[in-house]
């Protein structure tokens, strides 16, 4: 009966143990997961926009095929979730539908222009180092299909991040105008990567939910704050200042302080009021409506094949 399997769920909970496509679980645990996963998955695709962006014009071939590299394994990332959300009885189909009427979300910061190249680098630096340390944790996510998809993300992930450093270190050695570039850059994207572990724990609706489901290992706040501590050594050995004045190390806590986002800010982008919301979404939208006779060909062919595989 019910109990008996509210309390076996609650038992692989406890001890850490993986939840499965077959299990039983709370309607609200499912619920939860498809609105996380598919979230995750709609950054992933929507994230390809910013980077595209620069694919035409990357400064060598070897950037270029870098650059592509990573956009291509944005897709891949992409895929791998809503894969994990079709174990969940989401499909695919409704999932973009409600990425593209705004019903579902993606991360905040991929509604800030890429206006540099330097910001290529950046992103990689920052904003993927900022998704590394969100996502460690989550290969140990207490939904099976999640965290499996999250170990394959994250080795990516670190590729990512590396090729971001390295482009940043290769301008910080080059003349001044490539070092005002990448400083400029840094500054646009400082407070956007904060603002990626979501809204302070005490102004968050779902941790405490998602903790205790084992969704969540860590707070948002305790993920920042890790982001913070590991990304200032690696700022004093590129050269560049992160734009925090507050930003200082305290002894006694064993951690750095920092300046809070400016969380009006952050709301107002999630609510769609950021720089690239619009033209994010018209993109996806264009690309799901042009793709549609693709899938209506591939539909088409998979019933002739049932078909004739029947006679
Ligand atoms: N952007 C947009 N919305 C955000 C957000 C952000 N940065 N941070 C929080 N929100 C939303 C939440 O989705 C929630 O709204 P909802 O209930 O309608 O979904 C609301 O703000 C309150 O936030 P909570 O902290 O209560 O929500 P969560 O418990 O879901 O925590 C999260 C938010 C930390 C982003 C969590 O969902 C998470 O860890 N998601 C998986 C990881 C992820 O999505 N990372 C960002 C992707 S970037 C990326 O990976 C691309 C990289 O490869 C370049």
């Amino acid at each position: 009966d019910e109990a008996e399997l509210q309390a076996r769920f609650d038992a692989v909970i406890a001890r850490h143990d993986r939840v499965e496509p077959r299990d039983w679980m709370p309607e609200r645990y499912r619920a939860t997961l498809v609105r996380q996963i598919a979230q995750h998955a709609h950054s992933e695709i929507i994230g390809m926009q910013p980077e595209g962006n620069w694919i035409t014009r990357a400064p060598s071939l070897r950037r270029k095929a870098i650059l592509l590299a990573k956009v291509q394994d944005e897709a891949g990332h992409g895929l791998y979730l809503y894969s994990a959300c079709e174990t969940l009885g989401a499909s695919r189909t409704e999932l973009t539908e409600k990425l593209v009427s705004g019903a579902q979300k993606y991360s905040s910061i991929f509604n800030y222009p890429t206006l540099s190249y330097a910001d290529v680098g950046t992103i990689g630096w920052l904003v993927d180092g900022a998704a590394i340390c969100n996502q460690v944790p989550l290969c140990r996510t207490s939904y099976g299909p999640y965290g499996r998809a999250m170990i394959r993300v994250c080795k990516e992930e670190s590729f990512h991040q590396r090729q971001g450093y390295e482009l940043l270190m290769t301008m910080m050695r080059g003349t001044d105008e490539q070092r005002a570039m990448v400083q400029e850059s840094v500054d646009r994207f400082w407070w956007p990567a904060l603002m990626m572990f979501g809204p302070p724990d005490a102004d968050s609706p779902n941790t405490a939910q998602s903790m205790a489901w084992g969704i969540k290992r860590d707070t948002n706040d305790e993920l920042r704050q890790k982001f913070v501590d590991m990304t200032v050594p690696q700022a004093e050995r590129l050269g560049v200042t992160l734009p925090d004045p507050g930003l200082v190390w305290d002894a006694e806590r064993g951690h750095h302080d920092f300046t809070q986002p400016d969380w009006e800010e952050f709301l107002e982008v999630v609510k769609g009021g950021g720089p690239c919301n619009a033209e994010r979404i018209a993109h996806r939208r264009a690309a799901h409506e042009d793709g549609a006779w693709v899938r209506e060909a591939a539909s088409a062919f998979a019933r002739r094949q049932d078909a004739a595989a029947r006679e």
